[in-house]
């Protein structure tokens, strides 16, 4: 038995936690707080930017001193074994006695914001849990106990929150790892996972990072972005994403490239839209990230050798797989090694409308992106085969960007034509033009059209019975 509770409900009573709080009786009052300075620590409401958490020196070494008793006091393998509630109760009892041995003056709402804490330290994910529960924040970036970054609204920022030391932070890794099976340690160092609400989570801890465990999270938004919330946010023009909206539908093999963080997963999200609901998708990431709303969806997900070094399943192993699963279309997550080759050949031989990303910073650069992971993922093809066999499966690339701002924008269609000799013909489609920043600094500039009336993929979108909406959207780029 553990804490208050236990002994005021169990009896006869003398109970270790009984102990412990008459010798704290002992102990000098903690320092108490200036009254307001830690008024300002209730978390902030979910919109509201982070200057709102104000925690302040006191209070982390109030909470410090206040959760070494607390841990002094409880048994913690007992605490593990009662739900969540009771466990938050039971810790709730003793915070509060050691408060009140210890003479800390506090406000009710003080007091609520320090359980929060504690509660989250014993139970969760310690100071990461306020982050988290926040959806504006798109990515926590931990490196090491005392910097923390988050980014919103594409901007980073460096926050208060901090761990009390790289040991705990070591073991919040440790806890977030460990509940999709996997460990980090020193000797495997590094981790990919995954929280429970699907959150992309990479650990890399010492001796590897130098300064300590680094997290980084993707969070997962619950609400994905669709194309119109794009349109709203001016990452593209309406008519952009009408022309986006039939390029999915007539079933256009797509690449959507860009930099780090710029919207790539978002954007495959949204054209995923587009896939009917009788077709067959089969989707291969790294960490599931996509969200498809069609009924008939396999997800796959690579998985990393065991400790011995076992057991790895590529990103190749996936595409190959797929093929022999019947796929009307399939979707990879980030097109990153030589399953280039498999997705193309994929493409080539009846899988219209698959997808996929890569990290590239223009469509050129993303076709030589993909040539090179042909190359060298061993597969001795002359160039100029490489290069048909990209045009033969190829049809549009989508080019996402983060701009200085912080904002996202889709900043070209473009679209492969064809290849004279053996260098690749491409044209643009739309194409976004920067045209300065307003006072705030945001960035202004117009999504254009580059002229094109009669793309290549016309006779598909005809096909499809869609050449009249290509036609309007064209029509409306030029505006
Ligand atoms: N057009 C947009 N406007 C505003 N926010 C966006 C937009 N596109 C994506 N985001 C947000 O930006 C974050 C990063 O997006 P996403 O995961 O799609 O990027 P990515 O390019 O796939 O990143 P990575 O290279 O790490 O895989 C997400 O939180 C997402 O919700
Ligand atoms: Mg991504």
């Amino acid at each position: 038995m553990f804490g208050k509770r236990a002994v005021s409900e169990s009896k006869p009573a003398p109970a270790r936690a009984v102990e412990r709080v008459h010798a704290m009786d002992s102990m000098p009052p903690v320092v108490a707080a200036k009254p307001g300075t830690l008024s300002a620590a209730v978390p902030p409401p979910a919109s509201q930017p982070f200057a709102a958490d104000n925690r302040s020196e006191d209070y982390y070494q109030i909470k410090a001193t206040i959760f070494s008793a607390l841990i002094d006091t409880i048994d913690l393998a007992q605490l593990a074994q009662l739900d969540p509630d009771s466990a938050r109760e039971e810790i709730r009892d003793i915070v509060n006695e050691i408060i009140s041995i210890k003479a800390v003056v506090m406000s009710i709402a003080e007091q609520e914001q320090l359980l929060q804490d504690i509660c989250n330290d014993v139970l969760g994910y310690g100071p990461l849990e306020p982050l988290l529960a926040r959806d504006d924040i798109s990515d926590i970036m931990v490196n090491g106990a005392s910097r923390v970054f988050i980014e919103v609204s594409g901007k980073v920022q460096l926050t208060n929150v901090r761990f009390r030391d790289n040991a705990q932070l070591m073991n919040i890794c440790q806890r977030i790892v460990s509940q999709v099976g996997r460990r980090v340690d020193e000797s495997s160092p590094i981790c990919d996972a995954r929280l429970l609400d699907g959150s992309r989570v990479n650990v890399i801890a010492p001796p590897l990072a130098l300064d300590g465990p680094t997290l980084t999270i993707r969070k997962f938004k619950k609400d994905k972005l669709k194309l119109s919330d794009l349109v709203r946010f001016n990452s593209i023009s309406e008519a952009g994403a009408r022309i986006l909206g039939v390029i999915g539908r007539c079933r256009c093999n797509i690449l959507i490239s860009g930099g780090t963080g710029s919207g790539k997963t978002t954007l495959l999200n949204c054209l995923t839209a587009y896939i009917d609901v009788d077709e067959r998708v089969i989707t291969c990431e790294d960490a599931a990230e996509l969200q498809l709303q069609q009924p008939h969806v396999v997800r796959l997900e690579t998985r990393p050798p065991n400790l011995e070094g076992q057991g790895s399943i590529n990103m190749r192993d996936l595409v190959r797989n797929c093929l022999r699963m019947r796929p009307e279309r399939i979707i990879v997550g980030e097109v990153r090694g030589p399953e280039a080759f498999d997705l193309l050949q994929a493409m080539n031989t009846g899988h219209d409308g698959s997808m996929g990303t890569l990290h590239a910073n223009s469509p050129r650069e993303a076709l030589g992106r993909l040539e090179s992971m042909i190359t060298m993922g061993g597969f001795s093809l002359p160039t100029k085969t490489i290069r048909e066999m990209i045009v033969g499966s190829i049809d549009v690339i989508v080019q996402a960007e983060r701009l200085r701002d912080g904002s996202r924008r889709i900043t070209q269609i473009t679209e492969v034509v064809g290849s004279e000799g053996d260098v690749i013909i491409t044209q643009d489609l739309m194409t976004f033009q920067m045209q300065g920043e307003d006072d705030q600094g945001r960035i202004k500039g117009r999504h254009e059209g580059t002229g094109i009336v009669r793309p290549k993929f016309w006779e598909r979108a005809a096909y499809f019975g869609l050449e009249r909406e290509l036609s309007e959207a064209l029509d409306a780029l030029q505006v």
